[in-house]
């Protein structure tokens, strides 16, 4: 798999100027959802390259990750007239380009794309990286592979516009990249003020995030070893983002990935030696911007039976990645039964529910 390149935009109109003029392309789509359409799309439009380029809009939101909105993309770029030589640019977020990139890995075998990701959680992670996918039989990006996109050009200026909860989705993925990075880059993501952005703070933060995600994909691209480490908080997450959709409750991606990481913190502190005085700041940190997931201990088998399903996992047993402390990664972790139950104890007790 080929290194992927991150911009991390000064101006995005000149960056992607140049990004399209390093890419072969006969003729340009650009993917937008519904939101992006109306919010970034004019911004693009400033670009003189992209005059004659053909729009193909879908509707947001996860639930038309599916099998039916990729056909559309496929259908139109091929009554559009796209060939092997055409280039797709996915604005938007985690949906977009996670879609968007597997339209375009598939079609004609594979043509060029870029990302213009529009969400926090979209810059620091799903953008990056080349996984790309759709959700397939009520399971999420069951279908997909690994297609990097020729280039991803991060605009921070698009956070701007972006709500609260999109903005701590984003950023539980950025704890997870503090956590597995150094002490100094947790501590300052933990001493950010969030009531009150820097945006100027934000957009560094955001690329030593991008940085912390390159540096694992670029030696795991494939996610044989190292690029577990980007999957702690996901087990348990998994797990509570699955219950929530059951429930007719949904929650945002990042925030189950918050809650996942009190209970991953938890396995890291009892099984690994994790610090408890770092393990407390985070779990404060979690308990004031993330609010709290409620279920009670006799959904602990419904959760673990979900656990037991994750498709990290391999002859049925749990995986897990876990912390002997920050920056200190400990892949393919187990725990029985009664420890997950007691993780889930935990969690319920400083969370307060
Ligand atoms: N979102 C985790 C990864 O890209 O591996």
């Amino acid at each position: 798999m080929s290194k992927q390149e991150v911009i991390l935009c000064e101006g995005l109109e000149k960056s992607l100027a140049q990004a399209i003029e390093r890419c072969e392309h006969d003729r340009i789509f650009i993917l937008t959802d519904e939101h992006t359409h109306t919010c970034c799309l004019p911004r693009l439009q400033q670009v003189s390259l992209l005059r004659n380029a053909t729009e193909i809009s879908i509707g947001a939101e996860d639930v038309h990750k599916t099998l039916d909105t990729l056909a559309s993309v496929w259908m139109v770029l091929s009554q559009r007239g796209a060939s092997r030589h055409s280039l797709l640019i996915n604005l938007g977020g985690g949906m977009v380009t996670d879609l968007g990139g597997f339209a375009a890995a598939t079609f004609k075998r594979g043509i060029n794309y870029l990302n213009i990701p529009t969400t926090l959680l979209s810059m620091v992670d799903a953008a990056v990286g080349g996984k790309t996918g759709i959700n397939f039989n009520g399971l999420k990006n069951e279908i997909g592979n690994f297609a990097p996109a020729a280039c991803v050009l991060i605009e921070t200026e698009f956070l701007r516009t972006l709500d609260d909860r999109n903005f701590f989705s984003g950023y539980a993925e950025m704890l997870k990249h503090g956590l597995i990075s150094t002490p100094q880059h947790l501590q300052e993501l933990l001493a950010f003020d969030t009531e009150q952005i820097d945006y100027a703070l934000l957009k560094e933060l955001v690329g030593r995030s991008v940085q912390v995600k390159e540096n694992i994909v670029e030696q795991d691209p494939k996610e044989h070893g190292i690029r577990k480490a980007l999957n702690l908080g996901h087990t348990f997450g998994h797990a509570f983002e699955s219950l929530a959709l059951a429930q007719e409750r949904p929650v945002l991606h990042g925030y189950a990935v918050a809650w996942g990481l009190v209970c991953e913190l938890y396995l890291s502190y009892i099984k690994s030696g994790f610090p408890r005085e770092v393990m407390r700041q985070v779990v404060q940190f979690v308990k004031e911007n993330y609010g709290s997931f409620a279920f009670n201990c006799q959904q602990y088998p419904t959760l673990y039976d979900l656990m037991k399903h994750d498709k990290k996992n391999q002859a049925g047993i749990i995986n897990f990645t876990l912390l002997s402390d920050v920056g200190q990664i400990c892949l393919d972790q187990t725990a029985d039964r009664d420890t997950i139950f007691e993780a889930f104890d935990f969690y319920r007790e400083c969370m307060g529910v």
